[in-house]
């Protein structure tokens, strides 16, 4: 089963359509990143899985749940990190959090050992006993972050988690992430930079003007959106016999040689290509690597979206 479902999301905020039409569907476990240039739509969209804002049309399911009739169910299921994080002054890192699990009705003698679970899992022990305002923003995201775990939730939706901090706070961040998704969670995270999530997440889904222009797995889009391959052949001495050879293989194209090396693209069937190194070590061409050069999400995002955001 899915554990977040939308059908036909829509939102409209006067004459503007913030998101138009959107369905997806992310299984328990995945890392969705849901990827868009600065209103995209991406913040609405959230909000309306999160059960703060209801959708014009369309429906989601969160675990089964549904956003706009059963929101208390939805809403004991995620954990929700908003763009924005509210000040809160005259509070400790560990009262904040006991506010937030006494806000989930976690029962008293239960609490301690929550807060100090959530502080240990995000690094702030230390902080503990510190003024929410004296902590830098990457503490405080990590905080804020720690808030939404209080209650164990399946799914996390996370909008821009990383946005505003600096290199190393980014670091920490995703290596939380690392840890929350070895601990099973369903994750929905948003960014406008790509290159911030292409790492590890599982799924994407790019968002432009409020449509959701490509969804799926990261290996399911690489393969919709790059039809052919590229590969690097490595060579000890001359690369002439294996260019005369390539030019012989039904697929093969745009072959370029340098001294050592020969880059060329195939487009065709698995079988054609597991032919083709065969082939160049019986006519004796000596191969000393060959390997196909995937395209990273990063060149394939902006081939996607050079279209909307020109
Ligand atoms: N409360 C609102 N009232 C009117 N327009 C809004 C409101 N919130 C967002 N928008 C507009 O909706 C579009 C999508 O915004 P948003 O969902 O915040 O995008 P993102 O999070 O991808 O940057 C933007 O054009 C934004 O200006
Ligand atoms: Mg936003």
């Amino acid at each position: 089963m899915a554990m977040v479902e939308c059908q036909g999301l829509r939102k409209v905020y006067r004459d503007l359509v913030a998101v138009n039409d959107l369905s997806l569907s992310i299984g328990e476990g995945e890392i969705f990143g849901f990827i868009g240039p600065n209103g995209a739509g991406k913040t609405t969209t959230i909000k309306m899985l999160v059960t703060l804002l209801r959708p014009d049309a369309g429906t989601a399911l969160v675990d089964g749940k549904c956003v706009i009739r059963e929101q208390e169910e939805v809403r004991k299921v995620i954990g929700y990190m908003p763009d924005f994080f509210g000040v809160y002054d005259d509070i400790k890192v560990w009262e904040y959090l006991d506010f937030f699990a006494t806000a989930y009705r976690i029962e008293r003698h239960r609490r301690p050992q929550i807060i100090d679970d959530v502080l240990a899992l995000t690094d702030l022990t230390i902080k503990k006993e510190a003024f929410v305002e004296e902590l830098s923003r990457g503490m405080k995201q990590r905080l804020c972050l720690a808030k939404t775990l209080v209650h164990d939730p399946k799914v996390l939706f996370l909008d821009e988690p990383a946005s505003g901090l600096d290199p190393r706070a980014r670091v920490e961040i995703r290596e939380l992430l690392k840890e929350l998704r070895n601990l099973g969670k369903t994750i929905f995270i948003s960014s406008h930079i790509l290159s911030e999530l292409a790492d590890f997440v599982t799924q994407v889904g790019i968002i432009e003007q409020g449509r959701l222009v490509v969804s799926g797995s990261v290996d399911d889009i690489t393969a919709q959106l790059q039809p052919f391959k590229r590969v690097t052949v490595r060579v000890a001495g001359d690369t002439a016999p294996v260019v005369e050879v390539l030019q012989q293989v039904p697929g093969v194209r745009n072959i370029e040689s340098e001294p050592n090396e020969v880059r060329f693209e195939f487009e065709g069937e698995d079988g054609g290509f597991a032919g083709i190194l065969p082939a160049l070590v019986s006519r004796g061409c000596q191969v000393t690597g060959f390997g196909e050069q995937e395209a990273s999400l990063e060149e394939i995002f902006m081939r996607v979206t050079r279209g909307a955001v020109a």
